[in-house]
């Protein structure tokens, strides 16, 4: 039987136990079988999580685009490898073989060499979805660069803040973006930052909406005349297995965002297995992953997972409801999409325009549908299932995170039997843990607890950028010896799990983590603002919402507090982005504290809640007495 292949529930259990009780025999075999390596690792794992250090396949050699490109060359040259779907659809789609593939990804890299980039530079990528953002993606690693990609809604604070973190030499950039029927000015974004940037000296930018744009002499060339003088070839740079691929950011409930590293052959061995399995990707399949390469699903499941299964891969550059909310439909009819991966996010939002959208297009060819990022509801998997899925594709939950690096927690399509909301069972290799707040494990079944992990696996991140320390004490300080994950979960009577949301400050609106720190830093920016707090509340379609408590300085009379609603969102879309912004905005005379001074979130996330009868203790608040006018001014 093979490993790598799962095709039934049985063979799910004994693969999964295979890999717990002997996992580097494990995954030497699957590294071994269906991998291209340079030269062989001395040592399958090492590890120690008290330092914490992870080490996978030491001492091996190889580069991730050989792995990713080069090898299907001979058997699938001519294979679609990217399919671009273009924001408007009359542009038509675009089929990039893995043979021009190859030489795109060769010139680019050839551009990036003579651009000064070396080995272990780091580069900047601020792309929208289009191909050159894959490309660029492919050709930083086939060089060794290290690649840092921002997603090209954050602000120009936002990315500024990323590319000096983690001192970035290049930004590849476009002139612009299209986002439906609107354009953004990337370049002018990149420039704003480039004014609180001194480390990078190069900007390479992509044509895509053709807008007069600002080349700064020196610094910035257009990207198309580079790559057409560039060499065809590219010989890839032979890495080490533990040499860092990229940087991948992701919001923390304190402080900076955290700059994820991934290593190279765990990442792409572990990516690559889950790809197979959790979409029991097949020869002639046409998958598409909705999320966007700014974030690490697009990262492991649109670029490297099905690229290293020489699978194609769509990238969509547009947005579901352009130019009307049947796009997705469209695109699955089209381009007879058998896999399709989205957040429960999009589909809280497309249930609300109803099925007439939905029934115009054959969707027939749809066989497995996926949901990452953020519990789903009952009502969303349940729409899913019955009107996309019509009861016959199985929805894999699959929960995991940027830091895990590949999928954790899920079902296996065919194999594992769906149960709405939970994302079921573990992935082959990963050892959950359910954690009481004692720091003991809790065992057994129809249990709680806070969500750890007890084992590395290949693609968990190796640290923080420039960062260890942070990155020790947030994930392996809670828990001796654990991975902490920051979420709760839930093991039902079978052992499946559901993941029941973050038990940390980070909330995620729409599929987006972000942290309450920074925005509450930005809130705090604004002259008339005292201190504010930020909770979480539930949301139809964004699951989370966000809900300001804003104490000004003065009582604010007199103010016009819809104005200084709207400054402070301003503050915040410039520093972070608009997906940010708050929904509601209450001024308050106080914010609950401790006698130690710290906020009562708890407090205030029953209000935002709307469930402030039960509130508790609060006689031992440092100011009891704000509470009743938070309540009586709830929004
Ligand atoms: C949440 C996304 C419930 C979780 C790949 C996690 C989920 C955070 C699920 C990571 C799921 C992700 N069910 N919650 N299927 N998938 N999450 O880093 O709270 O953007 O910790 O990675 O999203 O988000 P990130």
């Amino acid at each position: 039987m093979s490993n790598y292949h799962i095709k039934n529930l049985e063979e799910y259990f004994q693969v999964y136990r295979k890999s717990v009780r002997n996992p580097e025999l494990f995954w030497e075999e699957i590294a071994e079988e269906h991998f291209m390596w340079r030269k062989k690792w001395d040592k399958v794992l090492q590890w120690d999580f008290s330092k914490p250090e992870v080490k996978w396949f030491n001492g091996g050699k190889l580069n991730i685009t050989e792995n990713c490109i080069d090898r299907h060359l001979h058997t699938r040259g001519d294979k679609t490898a990217i399919l671009f779907e273009p924001n408007t659809p009359n542009e038509g789609a675009q089929h990039i073989t893995y043979k021009q593939l190859h030489e795109r990804v060769c010139r680019f890299a050839n551009v990036l060499k003579e651009q000064g980039v070396n080995k272990g530079d780091r580069v900047c990528i601020y792309l929208p979805m289009i191909p050159e953002l894959a490309i660029s993606v492919l050709a930083c690693a086939r060089i060794g660069a290290i690649h840092s990609v921002v997603f090209a809604g954050f602000s120009a604070q936002a990315l500024a803040t990323r590319i000096n973190d983690s001192d970035c030499k290049m930004v590849i950039t476009s002139d612009g973006s299209y986002r439906g029927a609107k354009t953004i000015d990337l370049k002018g974004i990149v420039d704003d930052a480039l004014e609180h940037c001194s480390c990078v000296d190069t900007v390479l930018v992509a044509k895509r909406i053709q807008s007069d744009v600002n080349m700064k002499e020196g610094r910035d060339h257009w990207l198309q005349p580079l790559l057409d003088e560039a060499y065809i070839d590219f010989p890839p740079e032979v890495m080490d297995a533990e040499d860092p691929l990229f940087i991948l950011y992701t919001s923390g409930s304190t402080g900076q965002p955290k700059g994820m590293v991934h290593s190279t052959a765990g990442y792409m061995i572990y990516s690559a297995y889950t790809f197979k399995n959790v979409f029991q990707y097949k020869e002639e399949d046409v998958y598409w992953c909705t999320a966007d390469i700014g974030w690490i699903t697009g990262h492991s499941y649109i670029v490297y997972g099905p690229l290293a299964n020489g699978a194609t891969t769509v990238m969509f550059e547009g947005v579901p409801s352009y130019p009307d909310f049947g796009r997705f439909w469209e695109i699955v009819e089209k381009h007879k999409i058998t896999q399709f991966y989205t957040a429960p996010t999009a589909i809280r939002a497309l249930a609300k325009e109803g099925v007439s959208h939905l029934e115009k297009y054959d969707l027939s060819s749809l066989k497995v549908l996926g949901t990452v990022g953020e519990p789903i509801n009952e009502e969303a998997w349940h729409w899913y299932d019955d009107n996309v899925g019509k009861k016959k594709a199985p929805i894999v939950d699959t929960w995991w995170q940027t830091e895990t690096g590949g999928i954790m927690i899920t079902p296996i399509p065919f194999a594992t039997p769906t149960k709405p909301t939970y994302a079921t069972l573990p992935f082959p290799g990963i050892q959950p843990a359910l954690m009481d707040g004692n720091g003991n494990e809790i065992n057994g079944n129809q249990v709680d607890g806070r969500l750890c992990v007890k084992f590395p696996w290949p693609s968990m991140a190796r640290t923080i950028w420039g960062n260890h320390q942070r990155y020790k004490d947030t994930y392996f300080s809670a828990f001796e010896k654990m991975y902490f994950t920051g979420d709760g979960a839930l093991r039902d009577e079978v052992g499946y799990y559901r993941i029941t949301g973050r038990v940390d400050d980070v909330i995620i609106v729409s599929g987006h983590n972000l942290g309450t720190a920074p925005i509450e830093d930005a809130i705090n920016e604004h002259p008339a603002v005292a201190e504010s707090a930020i909770v979480g509340f539930p949301h139809d379609i964004k699951g989370n919402a966000l809900y300001g408590y804003v104490t000004l300085k003065d009582t604010g009379e007199g103010r016009n507090h819809d104005n200084l609603r709207k400054e402070i969102n301003q503050i915040i879309t410039e520093q972070i982005g608009p997906i940010a912004k708050l929904d509601t905005i209450q001024f308050t005379n106080g914010l609950p504290k401790t006698r130690s001074g710290k906020i009562m979130r708890r407090i205030l996330r029953k209000i935002a809640h709307k469930d402030a009868d039960n509130l508790g203790d609060i006689s031992t608040l440092l100011n009891p007495e704000v509470v009743q006018d938070i309540k009586d001014n709830a929004m």
